[in-house]
């Protein structure tokens, strides 16, 4: 069974705990696109894990887990991660993280320039500020380091020097900063290189020989970000849905069996741009601190709204969903009263189909009654109060798409199979 996971709106979906869940029946996990702008949580007996480049599947034994092509690695980052990681007694090796000679280097002017650029305020996206964009403008100009470049010292410092040739004099120019010594930076990374280099592996050769494994991708961001289908330019800089799972791994020899969409039982996002059902004052208050929804990588403040079927609709359509989980149903336990937006207008026309620019669209709400009874401890679809299994119900025929899965705490255990 191969399974590709995709988030359904702006990111930060609980992709992380769900990957971790379903890779118990998966030998091999594999991150796709993104970089460290991700930031992807894992629970488990009280213990908070943030996984940025790794994916989220490290954390059980026997599991293979895969940076593909797609992924843009800061170098200091990933090694973070692996001793973050090994010092909590996860055991890393070459034998269960593999990387892509392929992926692109971030490097310190990539994050220098994401800073800049933002500081522009008619650029202003409200990145991460990691450095994404720039690296993956470098890879589609053909001026990227990848890893394979990157681990072999002579090739990286010719490649280092000519960034920084043009780099530098843009730095200078443009934004009037200093840039960066080609001694400081080659002499500081090919260090990080040589603790790389041994789990750098040729990924489609060896995955290919090897014969019934079931994959798992995971995919980072939400499909709204994606560069071609999202809230452009306020989106990331690579292509989030389910579709690029081949092209970010090289393993187009597979079959998917399933794509799953990540949905969070309202919405968020962090960052500038359009979101038709955001909400403010007492509502904003209480999803932000009921639903913790400060940035797992950035520590921001999340903007939070109403569910949105219109936008859930075409996400399920983007990705080929076959079937949806629902997360942070029990952030809702508390309201007496759900909206969900069911269609979209614009003054007092309503919307057919879906828009190409969601600043200009206004929500229409359906609401539901709540059910003000904790579900987090709830363990069972059954136990659940009746307006949480209308709710549910209503997505589930609203979408098309069976929901196979309700997550109702930020705890591995808290997850229920809807039958
Ligand atoms: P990701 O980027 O999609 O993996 O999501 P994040 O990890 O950035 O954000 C999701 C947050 O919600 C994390 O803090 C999770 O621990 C938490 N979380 C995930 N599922 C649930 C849930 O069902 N209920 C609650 N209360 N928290 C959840
Ligand atoms: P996960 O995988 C939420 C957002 C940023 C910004 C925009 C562009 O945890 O769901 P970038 O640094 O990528 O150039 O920023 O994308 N963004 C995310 N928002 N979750 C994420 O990842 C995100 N990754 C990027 O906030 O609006
Ligand atoms: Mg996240």
């Amino acid at each position: 069974m191969n399974i590709a996971l995709v988030g359904l709106q702006w990111g930060d979906e609980g992709k992380g705990k769900i990957i971790d869940y379903l890779c118990r029946s998966s030998d091999i996990i594999v991150r796709f696109q993104g970089g460290n702008n991700a930031g992807h949580t894992v629970v488990i007996n009280d213990k908070k894990f943030v996984f940025h480049l790794i994916p989220s599947g490290i954390l059980r034994k026997g599991k293979i887990c895969v940076i593909g092509n797609g992924v843009v690695v800061d170098p200091k980052v990933l090694i973070e991660e692996i001793t973050a990681l090994k010092k909590s007694g996860v055991k890393i090796s070459n034998r269960n993280l593999k990387i892509s000679p392929f992926c692109h280097m971030i490097m310190p002017y990539h994050r220098l320039m994401d800073a800049l650029r933002e500081q522009i305020k008619f650029q202003k996206i409200g990145t991460t500020k990691r450095g994404i964009g720039p690296c993956y403008a470098d890879k589609i100009t053909r001026c990227g380091i990848r890893m394979m470049d990157f681990i072999e010292q002579k090739i990286f410092f010719r490649k280092l020097k000519d960034n920084l040739v043009e780099k530098n004099a843009i730095f200078k120019k443009v934004y009037g900063v200093k840039g960066f010594s080609v001694s400081e930076i080659y002499k500081e990374y090919s260090r990080l290189a040589k603790i790389l280099k041994p789990y750098v592996c040729n990924l489609t050769d060896y995955f290919y020989r090897l014969k019934n494994k079931s994959f798992l991708f995971e995919g980072a961001q939400g499909t709204f970000l994606d560069i071609d289908f999202g809230t452009y330019p306020f989106v990331t800089s690579s292509s989030v849905i389910a579709p690029n799972a081949f092209l970010g791994s090289g393993f187009g020899f597979l079959k998917l069996n399933k794509i799953i969409g990540v949905a969070k039982a309202y919405t968020t996002r962090v960052g500038e741009g359009p979101f038709p059902t955001e909400l403010d004052g007492a509502y904003l208050n209480y999803f932000r601190t009921t639903g913790c929804e400060f940035g797992a990588t950035t520590g921001r403040p999340r903007r939070c709204g109403w569910l949105d079927l219109i936008l859930l609709q075409q996400a399920v359509r983007l990705n080929n969903v076959s079937e949806i989980i629902l997360t942070k149903l029990d952030i809702l336990d508390q309201l007496e009263k759900i909206k969900v937006c069911v269609k979209y207008r614009s003054s007092d026309t309503a919307i057919k189909g879906f828009p190409c620019d969601l600043s200009k669209v206004k929500p229409v709400y359906k609401e539901f009654n709540g059910w003000t009874f904790s579900t987090y401890n709830i363990r069972s679809f059954r136990n659940l109060p009746q307006p949480a299994k209308n709710y549910i119900n209503f997505i589930e025929d609203f979408l098309g798409t069976k929901i196979t899965f309700v997550s109702v705490g930020e705890k591995r255990e808290a997850i229920l199979e809807k039958h």
